[in-house]
């Protein structure tokens, strides 16, 4: 099996097991359940919640128990994106093929539902932590909550928006990238070790390596934005240059961002690589979204 064919496999059976941990549509009130889905269950590469199961499993541990907080990392991201795509913000009409959450059900319940994915995997990481009572558990809860917060995304987004329009260097350009997404990404990868039972040691070095695989995503997503198409991508398009962003592409051009993207996806393949005997799918995944068109 090629790691396209893995990773399929791992999206459909982390998004059954997700179905199963978010009330159906009919809970009351239905709006705010049907639009929560609506964004959750639109496809998306998974990316998050696959690396927290496979970082448990690498160090020993049980999927099963991963399956709360790899739910939670999702909602946590989806609820970013629905915020993201809000006029407010970077004011976009289609995400994960579909037309945004705001467009399809009002920018009130689009608000309301990003509220509600934030607030229930809270819920359900805690419910975990109390079932669990382990040390592990409560720490894999305390870097979903550092990655996800004013240490990472909601800081990385706020230096992305309101730079808008104006003219960056590379070291804020580097603060966004490092907060808005490698942060989620360092947070998955870290809460999957913990509760594989690794040590502090390999933690700290999966971080590194997470990081430049964040920042090179960041990258590769500002490339896509300019070089994709709305049938690879699912979601518009130079939407960058309309909200006059500074991106890598915009201070370094295609070819000189690819460059960084592959430095430090080496980097981290590197670092992947001494963490232990079974990094093999963090190196191939590495490898896979150096090139990614989606
Ligand atoms: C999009 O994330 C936002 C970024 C942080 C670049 P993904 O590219 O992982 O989006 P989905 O989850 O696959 O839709
Ligand atoms: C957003 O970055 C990252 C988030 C934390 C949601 P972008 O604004 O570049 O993400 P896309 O391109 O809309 O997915
Ligand atoms: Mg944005
Ligand atoms: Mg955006
Ligand atoms: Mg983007």
């Amino acid at each position: 099996m090629n790691l396209k064919e893995e990773l399929e496999q791992k999206k459909q059976y982390f998004e059954n097991e997700l179905d199963k941990y978010m009330p159906g549509e009919s809970s009351y009130p239905e709006i705010l359940f049907k639009s929560m889905r609506y964004s959750l269950f639109a496809g998306g590469k998974r990316l998050r919640p696959i690396m927290l199961i496979e970082a448990c499993e690498a160090f020993g541990g049980d999927a099963q128990k991963a399956m709360p907080f790899a739910c939670a990392m999702e909602m946590i991201h989806t609820y970013s994106l629905i915020h993201d795509d809000l006029p407010a913000l970077d004011n976009d009409n289609f995400r994960r093929g579909r037309l945004t959450n705001h467009k399809a059900f009002g920018e009130n319940i689009a608000i309301l539902a990003g509220d509600g994915l934030l607030s229930y995997a809270f819920e359900i990481m805690s419910n975990a932590v109390v079932e669990n009572l382990d040390i592990n558990s409560a720490k894999a809860m305390q870097a979903v909550a550092f990655a996800a917060g004013v240490n990472g995304m909601v800081s990385g987004q706020t230096v992305d928006v309101i730079c808008e329009g104006k003219k960056i260097d590379k070291q804020t350009l580097d603060f966004i990238h490092l907060n808005k997404t490698a942060a989620m990404i360092v947070g998955a990868v870290k809460a999957g070790a913990y509760l594989g039972g690794a040590d502090e040691k390999t933690i700290e070095k999966l971080e590194k390596a997470a990081i430049k695989l964040g920042i090179a995503f960041q990258i590769q997503d500002d490339v896509l934005d300019v070089i994709g198409t709305f049938d690879e991508l699912g979601k518009t398009t130079n939407s960058d240059e309309k909200n006059d962003k500074v991106t890598y592409v915009s201070l370094f051009g295609v070819e000189e961002s690819k460059n960084f993207t592959e430095k430090l996806s080496n980097e981290a393949i590197e670092i992947f690589k001494s963490c232990g005997d079974n990094m093999d799918f963090f190196v191939e995944l590495t490898k896979y979204l150096i090139d990614r068109r989606s």
